[in-house]
């Protein structure tokens, strides 16, 4: 939800920087869309003042009104990427937003939930307002306090204008502000959405995420929750929201600018879904020490604690959600520990029963997905342990845990999900052998049998990959039809609904997942004629009955005139009778196969949605990290 970006130094020497900070900003920004992509807009400051523009519409939008009215070099800018919360997506409420008389400019990702009142209060005052933004809110409180409590700044600067100004809002932000009097200068505050600080040799950043900057440096400091962090070209400089000097965690970025980028792929999610068997290679690697034993990145709790645990809640939204139902049947059948799996944004609100022998897994690809945040803190309150599934070093929710397991899946660019979750589902089982071991359910030779099944994996998705002709045509045929429904049992019924999740978000066509078993309860009311039906079939080596009950499924369907699009195991002959087309995927353990059956989906999806036309990496309406509640 809305890309950020800020910039300090004299950028005008590098070849790709000649208009200096704003060639940065735009880079920033380029990299950063995928947060947002309703408008974007930029502001410097030189000559004494501030000198911004803004557009509707996708970042080409700005780029072009650059063209046409430049903005002067520079070597103070930030910049934004707006998802639209507060205020329709026009020019008017694109970010950044003036105050002070046009010396100040703010921008914000975050909702400033108490906007109304502080409005009326400004409004009282005289203020005047151009947009129907909370931004602009704050903006103008920013500029009422460096203006007349700060008495231009001769009070305090424009740092000791943002501590006033963030002790007096509520709700989510990470505010950036530039001060025409304060040219060397950019501030930024964060409570509750991201924000991180990318540090360089004469220059310093400021980034929603890493990719912010990542062309420049890769050495980043992570800010904490409720900070101020002020930075000229060679200074960084952190307080809390009173004053108070903080200090920020630095680390390393650990990935390659280029892997940011699309590699002469055609978008980003093609490139990301052939990008999986590296991610899951990748989660796999160096799991284990000397003596067999898997490990976790970070542990911050006595690992004897989880012996002790009697319930696991897995927490997370959308994608990664279905990612936690697989993790749910690999985690009670190795570690034999109930466990649910609940949509993080209605877990706090059902008063759930969590207590210091509950384990909260959250599984999030960005780190800072508000609604799995907040439930995360909730379950911590209430004494429960939390486990962060993460792709994101450094990000808020793996920070707030008690023990993180990162998946390395690399950046994921495209706004639909399909590498990072992989990684996820890989990383939940890897997760599931820990605890297994730990608490003694299975022995370290199990383990390192169903290991040695995983890092089989990355070979087979590539068999996927490589042999997808057949569902590429199908995919292409099929644009024009307005509803297809997924079915699956056992392990393929998350893999049905992401497969359904994908369709709708980049193709917008209506698709439903089901559990297979839950067809003949009602929904078997939507087969007609020619209605198209994928169904994720289990091993036929696995438990008989789960397969001979899918098989069933099949051929309820096509009595009813579906068309069955069956994904089976290599070596399914039972299916072929009752498919018009199969598509096969190498033998795994029936646990392992969403592994395998969901890129077939994934194929599916990104080739009719291309077929139309559409933009698969920014689909309409949604961004990559959902960062409000
Ligand atoms: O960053 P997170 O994994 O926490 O994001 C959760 C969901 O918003 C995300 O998985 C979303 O459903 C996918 N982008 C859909 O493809």
């Amino acid at each position: 939800m809305c890309g950020i970006v800020g910039y300090v130094g004299n950028a005008s020497g590098r070849a790709n920087a000649t208009h200096g900070a704003l060639d940065v900003v735009l880079e920033g920004l380029r990299r950063l869309e995928y947060r947002g992509y309703d408008s974007a807009g930029v502001a410097v400051v030189a000559e004494g003042s501030i000198s911004s523009r803004k557009k509707s519409g996708k970042l080409s939008n700005l780029l072009d009104e650059l063209e046409e009215h430049p903005l002067p070099g520079s070597l103070t800018g930030i910049g934004h990427t707006r998802w639209a919360t507060h205020g329709g997506p026009t020019d008017r409420n694109a970010h950044p937003h003036l105050a002070d008389g046009g010396k100040l400019a703010v921008i914000h990702n975050g909702i400033i939930e108490n906007f109304a009142e502080l409005k009326q209060e400004l409004l009282a005052k005289g203020v005047e307002f151009a947009s129907e933004t909370d931004t602009e809110v704050a903006a103008a409180l920013l500029g009422d306090i460096f203006r007349n409590k700060l008495k231009g700044g001769a009070d305090g600067g424009l740092t000791k204008a943002m501590q006033l100004a963030c002790q007096r809002l509520e709700g989510a932000f990470t505010l950036l502000a530039v001060h025409a009097d304060q040219p060397d200068v950019v501030v930024a505050a964060r409570r509750n959405s991201p924000l991180v600080v990318g540090l360089g040799e004469g220059e310093n950043f400021l980034g929603s995420d890493v990719s912010g900057f990542i062309d420049y440096t890769r050495k980043a400091v992570e800010l904490g929750q409720d900070q101020i962090v002020t930075i000229t070209s060679d200074s960084v400089d952190i307080t809390d929201f009173f004053g108070a000097p903080a200090v920020g965690k630095e680390y390393t970025v650990d990935w390659d600018p280029a892997s940011a980028e699309k590699g002469g792929y055609a978008s980003f999610m093609e490139k990301e879904i052939h990008d999986q068997p590296d991610a899951v290679a990748q989660t796999l690697l160096g799991r284990s020490d000397a003596r067999g034993h898997l490990i976790l990145d970070e542990l911050r709790i006595d690992p004897q604690l989880l012996k002790q645990v009697d319930k696991i809640i897995v927490l997370a939204c959308g994608t990664a959600a279905y990612a936690g139902l697989v993790a749910k049947y690999a985690i009670e059948n190795w570690c034999r520990i109930p466990t649910e799996v609940e949509l993080a944004h209605e877990f706090r609100y059902r008063d759930p029963i969590v207590n210091s022998k509950t384990l909260v897994v959250s599984i999030s690809q960005s780190g800072e997905t508000m609604d799995t945040l907040m439930a995360v803190r909730y379950a911590r309150e209430q004494g429960a342990l939390t486990v962060s599934i993460c792709n994101t070093n450094g990000s808020t929710i793996p920070r707030e845990s008690d023990a993180v397991l990162y998946t390395h899946a690399g950046p994921e660019i495209a706004v639909a999900s399909t590498k990072a979750f992989l990684a996820q589902i890989t990383a939940a089982y890897l997760f599931g052998l820990y605890l297994a071991q730990l608490r003694g359910n299975i022995f370290t030779g199990q383990i390192k049998d169903v290991l040695a099944d995983l890092n089989k994996i990355p070979a087979k998705i590539q068999k996927i990959l490589d042999s997808s002709t057949e569902l590429r045509e199908l995919a292409r045929s099929m644009k024009d039809e307005k509803s297809v429904l997924f079915l699956g049992r056992h392990v393929g019924y998350p893999v049905a609904l992401e497969g359904a999740l994908k369709l709708k978000e980049i193709a917008y066509i209506h698709a439903e997942g089901f559990a297979a078993g839950e067809l003949k309860h009602g929904p078997i009311a939507l087969i007609e004629e020619g209605q198209p039906v994928f169904v994720v079939v289990p091993s036929p080596r696995g438990r008989d009955s789960l397969h001979s009950k899918v098989v069933s499924n099949i051929q309820e369907i096509r009595a009813r005139g579906a068309r069955t699009l069956v994904i089976a195991e290599e070596g399914d002959e039972a299916v072929r009778d009752y498919a018009e087309h199969v598509f096969y995927v190498p033998e795994t353990p029936t646990l392992l196969m969403p592994l395998l059956t969901t890129v077939p989906l994934q194929l599916f999806a990104l080739e009719l949605a291309s077929g139309k036309g559409y933009d698969v990496d920014q689909p309409r309406n949604l961004a990559k990290s959902v960062t409000v509640e």
